[in-house]
């Protein structure tokens, strides 16, 4: 008799069950105060069902289990708030060099700081070490999907989706175009970056969870035949992404205008290549007209939206409700380096404080939306991510209400505030004070399809 040369995994090692308070969307809530916002779905001490790195089925936890499945260990958080995975919608791998550095705005800060650090990518040991370092630091914020920008070499998108792939992670992704107005080692020519982005399309767009964007760093560095070639790579791979950044600051505004004086605007210089499509994220926005965001609706792109960055860099405060009500989609993102946090509970924050700022009030609600299905939704990408919902891949976290005596004493106070409120605005109410006061020291767990990749160590 010949012994079996492979063994099968037994269905349950594939298994995974998930316990506790589940918090997500079916709908924008919009703009409404936090009692009439729509969408919103919250399940109390429920249980995820998990199985090949998916959601299979999600009830109530005192409701028998399905047969098969009363073998696979629970990872018990009850009592904790469970979330579907965040989604940054923009942000940068080498710029975790850079955060928080002092006192310059956009253009200068690229100069000082951005490219200078971006140029030591070249080495492939730095870029492999740092898309382990990006990633694993995107789990501990509760992140599990992001838009990202690496450098203009290839190496560095290329170690981006392998350390992605290799934890079933969803990635977007692609090496950065820029052909002029960079310091040496910073610049690609039309030529040599075409075949780098055919090759990275043809060896990671749709392998596993990863998909290839074509990324325009912004129009002063590229030149207009790299736009064009940009352009042309968009319509000719259906489904690809394109990131590219827009309108962030008044002085790179002037500037585009300089460098393109037949464009109408600064979205037009892209609009006008076919940049401009359902798949593409555009950073910032702040400076657009009217025409622009009419653009912006007519495509399906949308603007990610980054508080931090925009408060750090002295950028602007972007109107959110104005871009909500010309139909632009936006999303939310935390620009690092730009931004200061790779959280996005902080970045909710100060995407609450802008919009105070101009007279609106941004409840949890929309907040939470937007970083969850509300970007999903933005990516096309809302049959798999967003939602704690069977079907969708298991990408979850878990997140203490509180941590330390302030919170713990305020997140106190609205549970006892509960009997006089309903159920909603009660509910609101503990939530908003977890954006308010909590960070990635709140975050217990992080999961990726189905894998818990970060579990913070117990509090002493
Ligand atoms: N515009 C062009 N490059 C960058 C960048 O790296 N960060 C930000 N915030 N804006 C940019
Ligand atoms: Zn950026």
């Amino acid at each position: 008799m010949t012994m079996p040369t492979t063994l099968s995994t037994p269905e349950s090692a594939t298994r995974a069950i998930v316990r506790g308070d589940l918090l997500d969307f079916t709908a924008d809530p919009g703009f409404a105060t936090p009692l009439e916002a729509p969408g919103v779905r919250w399940r109390p001490d429920h249980v995820v069902l998990i199985e090949g790195g998916r959601i299979v089925a999600v009830q109530a936890a005192d409701t028998p289990l399905p047969e098969g499945w009363a073998d696979v260990a629970v990872q018990d958080r009850r009592g904790q708030l469970v979330l579907p995975g965040f989604i940054d919608t923009h942000v940068h791998c080498p710029q975790l060099d850079v955060i928080a550095s002092f006192g310059t705005e956009l253009l200068d800060w690229l100069n000082t700081y951005t490219f200078p650090a971006e140029r030591r990518y070249a080495d492939p040991a730095v870029s492999h070490a740092g898309a382990q370092r990006f990633i694993k630091a995107l789990w501990a914020h509760g992140t599990t999907s992001a838009v990202v920008f690496p450098t203009v070499h290839k190496v560095s998108a290329q170690a981006l989706f392998e350390a992605a792939h290799a934890a079933n992670m969803r990635m977007v992704t692609g090496k950065v175009l820029m052909n002029r107005n960079a310091p040496d080692g910073l610049r690609d020519d039309v030529e040599q970056a075409e075949r780098d982005c055919l090759d990275l399309i043809q060896q990671w767009h749709g392998k596993g969870r990863q998909a290839f964007a074509v990324t325009v760093r912004f129009a002063p560095t590229s030149t207009p035949e790299q736009l064009a070639m940009a352009g042309r790579l968009c319509l000719a791979h259906a489904g690809v992404f394109m990131q590219t950044h827009v309108a962030e600051n008044r002085d790179e505004v002037r500037w585009v205008a300089e460098l393109f004086p037949d464009a109408r605007s600064y979205l037009d210089v892209y609009d006008r290549d076919g940049l401009i499509g359902p798949r593409a994220v555009l950073a910032h926005g702040i400076w657009l007209d009217a025409n622009d965001r009419a653009a912006l609706r007519e495509h399906g792109a949308q603007i990610a939206h980054s508080p931090s960055s925009n408060l750090f860099l002295g950028s602007g405060l972007f109107d959110w409700r104005q871009a909500q009500r010309e139909g632009v989609n936006v999303s939310l993102a935390s620009d690092v380096g730009g931004g200061t946090s790779l959280s996005m509970l902080r970045n909710m924050l100060d995407a609450y404080k802008i919009q105070a700022l101009q007279g609106t009030r941004l409840t949890a609600w929309k907040a939470l939306y937007t970083a969850t299905l509300g970007a999903a939704q933005s990516l096309g990408l809302a049959d798999e991510i967003g939602q704690i919902e069977p079907g969708r891949m298991a990408d979850l976290t878990a997140w203490h209400w509180s941590r330390g005596d302030v919170a713990q004493h305020r997140d106190a106070l609205a549970r006892a505030s509960h009997a006089s409120k309903s159920a909603q605005d009660a509910l609101h109410e503990r939530l908003f004070v977890w954006m308010t006061l909590g960070d990635e020291r709140n975050l217990d767990t992080t999961w990726v399809a189905g894998r818990a990749v970060f579990q913070s160590t117990p509090a002493v």
